[in-house]
C-alpha cells in the first residue's frame, strides 16, 4: 500500500549510527519530518548535512527523564516514536562479574530511555487518536545471551512494556510495538569482543547477520497505518533463531 509520509512527524532516538542512522535515512527518503534524537552533536550535524531540510536533530539523554521531558514540551504532534538509542556495556562476562553500576547504566538506556520517551509521547498521540511507538528490543531479551545480563535484562524489560503499553492503548487509534533483531553489522557490534559476536551469529539458523535494509523494510511496515491491528507484539528480525 502506498503511503503519504509527508505529513508524518517521525522521532528516532539514537539516531547518530546503526539502526537509528538508517531508519532516519529512510524516513527523510519518504518526506517525512525526521526528529533525530543522540547523545552526540557531530555525527548528527552530518546526518543533518545529507538529509537537509527534512531533519532535525536534538542532543538529549534519553535515560535521563528531565531532559526527555524537556525536549518534548518544546514539540508539535508526534505521529511516529522509533527507540533506537541503546548500549551493551561491558560484555563476555558472567553474570557474578558485573559491576552493579554498569547494569544499572544499561538499564537506564535501553529501559528507561525508551520508557522516558514513550511515557513523554503516548498521551499526545492517544489524544489525537492516533500514533506508532516501536521499541528496538533484540533477541537478547527474549532468549538471553549467555555474557551478556544487562543488556539481555534490559531488553526483556522493554518486551514487557511493549506488552503492558501494547494494551492499555488498545482502541485508541494508537499501538505499541517491538522489534527484536538478532545481528546486525553495526558500530554497536563492531565494538564487542569478538567470541560474544560468534555466539551470537552461530545461533542463526540463517547462517548470516541481518542486513539494514531488511531492518529498515521491517520498520516501515510496522510504524505504518497499515499495521493497524498489531498491538503489544514483539516482532521477529532473527533469520530463524526465535520462532515464538
Ligand atoms: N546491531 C544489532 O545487531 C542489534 C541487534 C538487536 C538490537 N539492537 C538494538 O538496536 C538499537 C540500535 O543499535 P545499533 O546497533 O544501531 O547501535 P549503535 O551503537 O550503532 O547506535 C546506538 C546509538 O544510540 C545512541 N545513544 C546511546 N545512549 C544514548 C542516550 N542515553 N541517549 C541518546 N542516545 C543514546 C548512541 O550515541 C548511538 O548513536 C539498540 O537499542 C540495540 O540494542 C541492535
Amino acid at each position: 500500500m502506498h503511503q503519504d509520509w509527508t505529513t508524518q512527524n517521525v522521532v528516532v532516538t539514537g539516531a547518530a549510527s546503526g539502526l537509528g542512522r538508517a531508519i532516519c535515512d529512510r524516513f527523510a527518503l519518504l518526506k517525512a519530518r525526521v526528529y533525530g534524537v543522540d547523545l552526540h552533536e557531530h555525527p548528527l550535524a552530518d546526518i543533518q548535512r545529507t538529509l537537509a531540510r527534512n531533519f532535525l536533530p536534538i542532543v538529549c539523554d534519553v535515560g535521563l527523564w528531565a531532559p526527555v521531558r524537556q525536549m518534548f514540551s518544546g514539540f508539535g504532534p508526534v505521529d511516529v516514536l522509533i527507540n533506537c538509542a541503546g548500549v551493551t556495556g561491558h560484555t563476555n562476562m558472567k553474570s557474578h562479574e558485573t559491576e552493579p553500576a554498569d547494569v544499572e547504566q544499561v538499564l537506564r538506556v535501553n529501559f528507561f530511555g525508551s520508557y522516558h520517551t514513550s511515557k513523554a509521547v503516548l498521551p499526545g498521540m492517544i489524544e489525537r487518536g492516533y500514533g506508532r511507538v516501536l521499541h528496538i528490543a533484540s533477541i537478547a531479551g527474549k532468549e538471553g545471551n549467555a555474557g551478556m545480563l544487562a543488556y539481555s535484562a534490559s531488553k526483556a524489560a522493554v518486551i514487557g512494556m511493549t506488552k503492558v503499553q501494547g494494551k492499555e492503548v488498545a482502541g485508541t487509534g494508537v499501538t505499541v510495538n517491538a522489534l527484536a533483531p538478532a545481528v546486525i553489522q553495526t558500530p554497536m557490534v563492531e565494538a564487542l569482543p569478538a567470541e560474544q559476536v560468534t555466539y551470537m551469529t552461530s545461533k542463526i539458523p540463517m547462517g548470516r547477520c541481518g542486513t539494514l535494509e531488511e531492518l529498515v523494510a521491517m520498520v516501515e511496515f510496522i510504524v505504518s497505518p497499515a499495521c493497524s491491528f498489531t498491538t503489544g507484539f514483539t516482532f521477529d528480525l532473527t533469520g530463524g533463531r526465535a520462532t515464538y
